[in-house]
């Protein structure tokens, strides 16, 4: 892209963006849904990149303009803008996992990194907690959750019950970090002793109080300099009338309270989770804009429900383990999609032809854990949900590009749930939600290939056409269109920034 297109891209954004001191980003469905590129893209409009939730098994991927992907698990994706990048107060501590992150930015960013806050007062991870995960997941049997293994439901849980330390016991009193360690360890014995009879765990794999302080001293120093009361340092830079940017993990339907409980992580994905997990006063965000985005087609991974899933979960997993070769860029990639390309135009795709394909198109793996994502068809259900919850002006609509080259795509567009169609905003429970039929219309699509268009007026008029009538029905405009991964491979929609959609019934 020439620098001069660039140049416009931002000028256009800086324009759209400069009446919000404060931009929240959240994703839409289960995570896994490109914040981490818009994050990217619209830190460059901002001095702070802040998360606010999760722990290090969150996973947003950026790609640089060099080509360099960065996942980052912890550190804001703002990193690439050499913004401040900021853990609140929400975000859990993994100190050895955070210093293996700072040493994966320097090498993509360089050395010189932009400076970072890590929250003085959030949850620390230990070992602990990671055995009373395997623990937890062991118990549940069948209904296990699924985790990514990060003990985020252990920092969260043992957080509520007040046990376990926070960043600052490690550079405070050597007695109070010690007695902190000592009682969780008693309260969590005889969980771990269990383990050992059931054979879960060697005796020797549980630490001791000691070789846990040990570990946490020995990464300590490393992030000393980095420690700090970031609600209040958020605070003063907000007086300043510095612009904060707000990145959520996961998504809504992994929040704790409003998502899909029990198969959720461990913290606030929604935008409210903003005030809470930095300690920023709800007055503040008056100022702020909600942008949500959304992946073309959504994905889960782990256990629960997912309405408008194409094929099965454990099959999908099982796919990506057995293929590898199809999620790089090898000849076979290519040959496997034009051959499921053409069953699906021929209208003569399976529910597995379908997922497969667009699980290689979207190269759909984990982040985080490596696992295969389950692809679903974009939910209209579920969209109408998280905007009442969540409250967006905006969506920055990811990987459209995927849609190319078919003649139609199924969309989810109504619930029913024992033979009776439910309201738009309606929501069942999580047992229900396994429960309900899908509805379901097929939405024409285009055959031009669309990867990296940047202006609205190259899309094809069946592209036009569905952004339209997917924001008159949810009511939301989309701001943003992502074409590709890299930077500048999106749409900007000065348009849809001004105008509102009528608000569907
Ligand atoms: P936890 O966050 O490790 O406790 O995992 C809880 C659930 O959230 C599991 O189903 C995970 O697969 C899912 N999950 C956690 N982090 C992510 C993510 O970054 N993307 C997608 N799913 C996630």
């Amino acid at each position: 892209m020439k620098s001069g297109s660039l140049w416009r891209l931002s000028a256009r954004l800086r324009a759209i963006f400069a009446p919000f001191q404060m931009l929240i980003v959240t994703g839409t469905y289960w995570g896994d849904e490109g914040k981490g590129k818009i994050v990217d893209l619209l830190s460059a409009m901002y001095q702070y990149a802040i998360r606010f939730s999760g722990g290090a098994g969150a996973g947003h991927t950026l790609v640089t303009p060099g080509g360099q992907k960065f996942i980052g698990h912890l550190i804001p994706c703002g990193i690439a803008r050499r913004v401040r990048c900021v853990l609140g107060r929400g975000v859990f501590s993994d100190l050895k996992r955070f210093c293996t992150e700072l040493d994966v930015a320097k090498g993509v960013f360089g050395e010189n990194l932009p400076p970072i806050w890590v929250d003085k007062y959030s949850p620390v991870w230990t070992q602990w907690h990671e055995l009373l995960e395997k623990w937890l997941e062991y118990a549940m049997g069948k209904k296990r959750v699924q985790t990514t293994g990060k003990a985020i439901g252990p920092l969260a849980g043992l957080r509520i019950l007040r046990a376990g330390i926070e960043v600052r016991h490690l550079y405070g009193d050597p007695r109070l970090l010690r007695q902190r360690l000592t009682g969780l360890y008693v309260a969590l014995k005889p969980c771990f002793d269990e383990m050992v009879r059931l054979g879960i765990i060697r005796k020797k794999e549980v630490w001791g109080p000691s070789k846990v302080e040990r570990e946490l001293l020995e990464h300590a120093p490393r992030i000393e300099r980095y420690v700090t009361d970031t609600a209040s340092g958020l605070f003063k830079a907000f007086c300043h009338r510095a612009r904060l940017l707000f990145e959520a993990a996961q998504a809504p339907g992994l929040d704790i309270d409003l998502g899909t409980w029990p198969y959720v992580s461990a913290g606030h994905s929604v935008a409210a989770g903003a005030p809470l997990g930095t300690g920023m006063p709800l007055r503040a965000f008056a100022r702020a804009v909600v942008l949500m985005v959304m992946k073309a087609l959504p994905t889960r991974v782990g256990a629960g429900p997912f309405p408008s899933e194409i094929w099965d979960r454990k099959k999908c997993e099982q796919f990506a383990l057995d293929h590898p070769e199809l999620f790089k860029d090898t000849p076979d990639r290519i040959k496997f999609l034009r051959v499921k390309r053409a069953l699906i135009n021929a209208g003569r795709a399976t529910a597995k032809d379908w997922a497969q394909y667009f699980q290689v198109l979207g190269y759909e793996l984990g982040a985080t854990t490596g696992r295969g994502r389950s692809v679903g068809w974009m939910d209209i259900m579920w969209l109408h949900y998280v905007i009442r919850i969540n409250g967006p002006r905006w969506f920055a609509l990811t990987r459209f590009d995927m849609l190319s080259g078919l003649k139609y795509v199924p969309v989810v567009v109504g619930y029913k749930l024992d033979g009776k169609r439910l309201q738009p905003g309606d929501m069942p429970d999580t047992d229900d939600l396994y429960r309900v039929e899908p509805i379901i219309e097929n939405w024409k699509c285009w055959d031009e290939d669309i990867t990296g268009i940047s202006d609205w007026k190259a899309l094809p008029y069946s592209a036009k056409q569905f952004i339209w009538k997917l924001e008159k029905l949810v009511g939301v405009r989309i701001l943003l269109i992502g074409t590709g991964p890299a930077r500048h491979q999106i749409i900007v929609r000065s348009s849809a920034a001004k105008k509102k959609v009528q608000i569907a019934a």
